[in-house]
């Protein structure tokens, strides 16, 4: 049996530290020592290696592999849930897509929209439930609706659409969880006509976005908190390059692009800020 509160020497630390910022790009201070250990313990217990350590040995020891896929899968933080924050999708639904729609209604009836790090799947698919009450012939529109992480697994389990009960029971409201689920024993499936609206891909923010038009509304929620300023930069100045001129960033609450990029606009909108590509020169 593995011990519940495994230790980390400074330099296996160190190691996975190095391996997480160069394929994730997330910066671990040297106060995660202890993040790190417990979230490899369970992978550790299920290869079957005597400690973390083992773990760690086996990466060191081996060429990039799925193992080390495995590791930085588990490191990264994936908390999410439907309707995050609650205040961004009402802007959402009363405020920016009406906007939007009465434009593009003139002129293309396309939306692009793109969630950049959708862990399992909540973010991406409560964007689809709003618009689908907010554009009543959705079937006549061209609606691109992208979704990616950088890990698998997450893109994985965010496509299948399959939720558990205390998953549900989180942000989703309960005429929207009658509307566009079905209950399958423990679990709730999104029905299809909502699945089949979001195109998932794996995707590393700091990588070339080779699959990504240009997008009427990026969410990028809760994710560049991870990344060290240098790594924010660099990403934020390619959702300048992506973003439509009329287009939003949607962030987490507690994000911003200010003192990162000041070419950013930051629009109020009641209790939440979103994002527009303006006039400054950005870093
Ligand atoms: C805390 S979750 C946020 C999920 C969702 N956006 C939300 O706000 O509820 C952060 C997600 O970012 C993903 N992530 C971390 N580093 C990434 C990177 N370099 N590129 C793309 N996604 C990344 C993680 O896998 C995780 O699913």
């Amino acid at each position: 049996m593995l011990p519940e509160k495994p230790e980390l020497t400074q330099a296996d630390f160190d190691f996975v530290r190095s391996l997480v910022k160069q394929h994730s790009s997330i910066s671990l201070d040297d106060t995660k020592g202890y993040l790190v250990s417990s979230r490899l313990l369970p992978l550790a217990r299920s290869g079957g290696f005597e400690s973390v350590a083992k773990l760690i040995t086996r990466l060191r020891s081996r060429p990039h592999g799925t193992i080390h896929a495995l590791v930085l899968e588990a490191v990264a933080t994936t908390e999410t849930s439907f309707f995050r924050d609650f205040h961004p999708y009402e802007i959402l639904r009363d405020q920016v897509l009406p906007d939007l729609i009465r434009q593009r209604r003139k002129t293309t009836r396309m939306l692009n929209i793109w969630c950049g790090a959708c862990s399992s799947g909540q973010e991406p698919y409560s964007v689809a439930m709003v618009l689908r009450q907010v554009i009543p012939d959705i079937d006549t529109w061209t609606i691109q609706l992208l979704a990616s992480d950088f890990s698998g697994a997450m893109v994985e389990r965010a496509r299948k659409g399959v939720f558990k009960q205390l998953e549900v029971n989180r942000g989703l409201p309960a005429h929207l969880l009658v509307r566009y689920f079905e209950q399958h024993g423990a679990s709730w499936w999104v029905k299809d006509e909502v699945k089949r609206m979001v195109t998932f891909f794996q995707q590393n923010l700091d990588r070339e976005w080779t699959s990504v038009p240009q997008v009427d509304l990026l969410f990028l929620r809760n994710v560049l908190i991870y990344f060290d300023v240098e790594t924010r930069r660099r990403i934020l100045r390619k959702v300048r390059r992506h973003l439509r001129p009329d287009g939003f960033l949607i962030m987490g609450a507690a994000e911003t692009t200010l003192s990162l990029d000041d070419s950013f606009k930051r629009v109020q909108f009641g209790r939440a800020a979103f994002y527009q590509p303006g006039e400054g020169s950005g870093p």
